[in-house]
């Protein structure tokens, strides 16, 4: 899978101008994908094939939201509590569609293309990011983030067909990429 829009490394010269909120945002943002494997799990405990992977992946989540918060406090801070509305999220939602699978589906293929996103920005703030400790871990969850992409699309394929999830994730694909070159730079992950 690839995204129609390339972040560029400007984008990510921004982001590090204010590290601190990026950070928060960041923590944030870890945070979510680790509920939303979860909510996943509740609102569809029948698909008892992707629980195990769900759980993995809300872990691995957890560990990554534990790691940023590690950088926080490294950087002298705390979390701050304040959760920035996440515009990308709420655009890339609004394509969802009505019906149980296909809010299903379309849940699973966002996860997916997320995950994506992320994983190229981080490789940007991981290239333009003075404090070589906060560079080595963001190449380095760069790479983690890369393994979720395929995971989440497998998971859509236990249930549909091959071909259906592929014409869908392209559909996405666009959509995400309209989105994420509209929105306003910030010191944000998106
Ligand atoms: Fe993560
Ligand atoms: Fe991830």
């Amino acid at each position: 899978m690839e995204l129609l829009y390339r972040t560029p490394i400007e984008w990510a010269q921004n982001a590090v101008k204010d590290i601190d909120s990026f950070l928060q945002d960041h923590a944030d943002a870890e945070r979510k994908v680790a509920n939303m494997c979860l909510s996943l799990i509740a609102k569809y405990p029948n698909r008892t094939e992707i629980i195990d992977e769900l759980i993995q992946i809300s872990v691995e989540e957890l560990l990554h939201f534990k790691q940023v918060y590690n950088l926080i406090k490294y950087r002298g801070n705390q979390l701050n509590g304040v959760f920035q509305k996440d515009p990308y999220i709420k655009g890339i939602m609004s394509i969802v569609r009505s019906g149980s699978d296909e809010i299903f589906m379309d849940r699973l293929i966002i996860a997916s293309i997320a995950e994506l996103r992320g994983s190229e920005r981080f490789k940007l703030i991981s290239k333009v990011v003075d404090d070589p400790k906060i560079a080595k871990f963001y190449a380095n969850l760069h790479l983690q983030e890369l393994e979720h992409i395929d995971s989440f699309i497998k998971m859509a394929k236990i249930y549909f067909d091959d071909e259906l999830v592929d014409k869908r994730t392209q559909i996405i694909l666009q959509k995400e990429a309209e989105i994420s070159s509209s929105l306003p730079w910030r010191s944000a992950i998106h």
